[in-house]
């Protein structure tokens, strides 16, 4: 059924008594651009086809009594390692951690093996994810001295959500570390570009402290607060020479903040789940090599700065930094120990809870994970609850209660650095282009992910 043949009734619309959806979601409470509202939201051929009071002519109903109905989750920074480190994780069972934890659609970062740095690579990520992939994807290419003259083509690939820049290095051998060649990335292309903000050469320089052996409590003493806050003022100092727009993945200090504040108009910030959740130093006694990531889990004051930001809508998105390792390699001692947490699957329920706690409102918490990376990046259609638009939904309920465990996490990793802890706020539902791709913990039907795609993608 066309669209257009929807009729427009007050706060929603109706469909004429002829039309036949394919699914109607009764009753929900739902989180639209005009306000949050119990309605009925009818969907015909994978998209939004009314909202409001529909009735019941629909070949699936569902009653969403009682719970949310939200603009799907768009954790816009996973790591899910294939090819090449598939032991750690999969296309596969990364997204199948994501449609479980009520995710619609993620961002795969590049930093593979091989890295995605070339069309070739980055076609190669797409025809993998064919079949295979639970919820709809986009994969970051990796800007190297190599690559940096095609950047401006690569950005606009389809299935590209854009080029990353290592400006430190972490995991994987991506990286680009010298003035000189970041602003020939950023002098290449149009498109945001995102950015892992740590200084090298400090990063270097600094590396005796824990070189040989040291505990990991030690971790944000090597990356320091200055080794984040050089890069982030290089980077933005660059971005203003350029005129080229950045995004700063996972900021960690309340030092960065008020200088990306300087520079509204230039760059876009994320944060993680687990900075705005865990502190230093209880999180490395706790978890040890497990709290390990970069950049690093630091003290109290920049969790509460970080949460600031969050209130004072500096804080464009979360996005989960989902790096899994194994346990095995997460055991190895400090410093040969990999850096990265899984989080893909815990984003929203870990959210929800803050939303419980009253530190976020749940239109704050849509504004970050769903409207928030849709602006930033220039998704086509995505972003809200809106009639025409695809059907990527995330049905949550505020009120349920459960435990996180390693034993329900689908990341091949197998472990959450939040095991144990009891969170109000559970993703039910989560609806990729109209189809259910999970009902109450269960994946259902075939995972029939497609490509992300971009307003400014060819
Ligand atoms: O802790 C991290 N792990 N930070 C990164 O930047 C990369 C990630 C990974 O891929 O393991």
């Amino acid at each position: 059924m066309p669209v257009n043949s929807v009729k427009h009734t007050g706060f929603g619309v109706s469909l004429s008594e002829s039309a036949s959806m394919n699914l109607l979601l009764k009753n929900g409470t739902c989180v639209t651009p005009s306000g949050t509202a119990v309605a009925d939201i009818g969907i015909v051929d994978g998209r939004i086809a009314a909202i409001g009071t529909i009735g019941t002519a629909a070949a699936e109903v569902i009653d969403c009594r009682g719970l949310h109905v939200l603009p799907g989750v768009i954790d816009s920074q996973v790591h899910f390692r294939e090819p090449g480190l598939e032991h750690k994780e999969d296309i596969a069972t990364g997204t199948a951690a994501a449609a479980l934890g009520g995710v619609t659609a993620v961002f795969e970062m590049p930093n593979t093996r091989p890295a995605t740095t070339t069309a070739a690579l980055l076609a190669d990520k797409c025809r993998r994810a064919k079949g295979r992939a639970w919820v709809d994807m986009a994969f970051f290419v990796g800007a190297s001295a190599e690559n940096v003259v095609e950047l401006a083509t690569l950005e606009r690939l389809p299935g590209c959500a854009g080029i990353k820049l290592f400006m430190g290095s972490s995991t994987g051998d991506l990286l680009v570390p010298d003035d000189a060649t970041i602003a020939q990335v950023l002098a290449n292309g149009n498109r945001r570009v995102a950015v892992h903000a740590e200084d090298e050469r400090r990063l270097k320089e600094r590396y005796t402290i824990v070189e040989g052996g040291a505990d990991v409590g030690m971790h944000p003493e090597w990356r320091d607060v200055e080794t984040a806050l050089a890069a982030t003022r290089r980077l933005l100092a660059l971005a203003q020479a350029t005129r080229r727009r950045v995004h700063v993945l996972h900021v960690t200090t309340a030092e960065e903040l008020p200088l990306l504040a300087e520079h509204r108009t230039l760059a876009t910030v994320e944060v993680t789940p687990q900075h705005l959740t865990l502190a230093a130093p209880e999180c490395y006694r706790e978890l040890d090599g497990f709290a390990q990531m970069n950049p690093p889990i630091r003290e109290g004051r920049h969790r509460a700065a970080l949460w600031a930001a969050v209130a004072n809508g500096l804080v464009d998105c979360i996005g989960s930094d989902h790096a899994p390792h194994t346990r095995d390699e997460k055991n190895q001692p400090y410093p040969g120990s990999p850096s990265g947490m899984p989080g893909v699957q815990t984003l929203v329920p870990v959210l929800l809870n803050h939303v419980a706690e009253g530190r976020l409102s749940l239109e704050r918490f849509v504004d970050l994970t769903s409207t928030g990376p849709a602006r930033i990046f220039g998704i086509a259609g995505a972003g809200r609850i809106a009639l025409g638009y695809p059907a990527n939904l995330t049905v949550v309920d505020l009120k349920h209660r459960r435990m996180i465990t390693h034993l329900a996490m689908a990341s091949r990793c197998g472990w959450t650095p939040f095991d144990g802890l009891t969170v109000t706020g559970w993703p039910v539902m989560t609806l990729v282009r109209g189809r259910i791709v999970m009902r109450e913990g269960a994946l259902l039907g075939d995972p029939a992910g497609e490509a992300v795609r971009f307003l400014e993608c060819l």
